[in-house]
This record gives structure tokens, sequence and C-alpha cells, in this order.
């Protein structure tokens, strides 16, 4: 089972990543991303496309 990481220093909360991935990121009231409780990357299948899309590479996986 694989967790991204979000580097909330760096986020910028632009959204892409929960829009790409919604189960896996979503924004919390702070505007910017976390990881959802739960998540897997494998079975999700869209982490990569998020951390790639993330326009300041805030995620790693
Ligand atoms: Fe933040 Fe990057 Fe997502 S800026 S909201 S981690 S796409």
């Amino acid at each position: 089972m694989s967790v991204p990481e979000v580097n909330r220093e760096l986020c910028i909360g632009c959204g892409v990543c929960a829009s790409l991935c919604p189960d896996v990121f979503e924004i919390d009231s702070e505007g910017k991303a976390v990881v959802r409780e739960g998540t897997d990357c494998e079975s999700a299948g869209c982490c990569q496309d998020a951390a790639d899309s993330c326009p300041v590479g805030a995620i790693t996986l």
C-alpha cells in the first residue's frame, strides 16, 4: 500500500491534485491539500498523474 505525501510548505492550494485524484487528495480548511485517510495509490491509480501535474512539485510518492 503506498501513500503519497504533500509538502504543505510548498502547496499553494491550486487544487489540481484533488480534481485529478479526488479519492486520494482533498483540500482542507486551510486551503491546502491533504491525503485522505486510508489512501492506497495502487488502487486509486491517479497519484502519479496528480504528482506530475502539481505546479509546485509538492507531491511525492
Ligand atoms: Fe497543492 Fe499541488 Fe495539490 S499545489 S493543491 S499539492 S496540485
